[in-house]
């Protein structure tokens, strides 16, 4: 890639969001140059901290300042002492929903010399691309009360399905099977019971694939998906599945492929209409916040997905290659590093890679 400058906003929130955002950007700050990119970057503080000084979760004019920017850079926020759905709603979701990131890429990978919880499974068993959908389904908000806190209470909460939201994500998860060396795309869905929801998500996946008679393709119900996330991980190579159901599984991806620390996801406007968000699956983990206890490498990860995402493909292998190999020594070394030595020896490996 040419030399370039990339306006990144930073949202280190809270917990240990600025602890894993800190390291991350340690590694950017070693790979970056090597490449020809410069990060321009503009640290935004929102989250709980700013909730409780200000009782803003997104003011417009930093939405707007936000827009501006090619990327967004996330730590965690969320804090037990914010109502639960406060930072959700206002803060993630609308900025998933106002800035189109209709996918939400979520690797699922077993690094050699990580511990799985399952027994007799290799690296080569469990190498997934789950891509969730991001801006519909039961997430979109579309519901509500009636007669609320008296016996006859009502609540619902719809699933929105668009013909057009639905076959964005599925265009998008395609290309993504056809680049990859096993061409297999499972749909992931319930629509023995979801029918309608269910029949649009097929007949899209039927309808595209046509276009792409080389990618095998497959359907699974969510409820036998997470068996076989289970028994038989190499089942699987891209996924695409809907909002609630891709949020569950991906918890369940995480765990399979060495826990929430290593999880990394990218929340992706594809067409680069708005600046995409990159972001570690985990939340701000209050309980080890301030301890340098957490691991930077869900967060070094979500870097490598932004540096690929912005054409520095060769940059996101060599962050990629360097945690594999700090990985590898983890095994050895008893798991005892703090924040900030593992965020050093990530970007000292970095380094060494010339
Ligand atoms: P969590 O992911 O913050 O923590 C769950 C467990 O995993 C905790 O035991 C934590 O110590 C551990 N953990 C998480 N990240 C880790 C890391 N990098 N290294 C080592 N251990 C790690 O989820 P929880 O506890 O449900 O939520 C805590 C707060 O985070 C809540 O306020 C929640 O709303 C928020 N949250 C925010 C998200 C985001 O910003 N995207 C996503 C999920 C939760
Ligand atoms: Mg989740």
């Amino acid at each position: 890639m040419s030399a370039r400058t990339v306006k990144l906003a930073v949202i280190p929130g809270d917990g240990i969001g600025p602890e894993v955002v800190a390291e991350g950007l340690k590694v950017l700050s070693v790979v970056a140059p090597r490449h020809g990119l410069t990060l321009d970057t503009t640290e935004y503080e929102l989250g709980a901290k700013r909730w409780h000084a200000t009782g803003e979760t997104l003011p417009d004019s930093v939405e707007e300042e936000l827009r501006r920017h090619e990327a967004i850079f996330l730590g965690a926020v969320g804090d037990p002492t914010v109502p639960s759905g406060v930072l959700e709603r206002g803060l993630l979701l609308r900025l998933r929903f106002n800035f189109s990131h209709y996918v939400n890429l979520r690797p699922v990978r077993l690094y050699p010399g990580v511990t799985t919880p399952l027994a007799g499974v290799a690296p080569e068993d469990v190498d997934m691309l789950v891509v969730r959908e991001g801006t519909e389904g039961p997430y979109a908000g579309m519901g509500g009360v009636l007669r609320r806190g008296t016996p006859g209470e009502i609540a619902t909460q719809d699933s929105v399905n668009t013909r057009f939201g639905v076959e964005r994500v599925v265009r998008y998860a395609f290309a993504k099977a056809a680049e990859r060396p096993r061409r297999k795309l499972t749909l992931v869905h319930k629509d023995n019971v979801l029918t309608y929801a269910g029949e649009l998500w097929q007949r899209v996946v039927r309808e595209v694939g046509a276009e792409y008679p080389q990618v095998e393709v497959d359907y699974l119900h969510v409820d036998a998906a997470t068996m076989f996330f289970v028994t038989q991980p190499r089942r699987f190579d891209v996924v695409v599945t809907d909002n609630l159901f891709g949020d569950i599984i991906t918890d369940l991806g995480a765990a399979v492929a060495g826990g929430i620390g290593l999880a990394a996801s990218g929340n992706i406007n594809p067409e680069a209409d708005f600046p995409s968000m990159f972001e570690p699956v985990h939340g701000s983990a209050p309980d080890i916040a301030g301890q340098s206890k957490a691991d930077p490498t869900a967060t070094v990860l979500s870097a490598a997905l932004m540096l690929d995402h912005l054409g520095y493909g060769d940059a996101a292998a060599q962050v990629e290659r360097a945690v594999a190999e700090d990985l590898q020594a983890r095994a050895k070394d008893g798991g005892t590093r703090s924040t900030v030595q593992i965020g050093d020896d990530i970007a000292q490996r970095v380094a060494e890679q010339g």
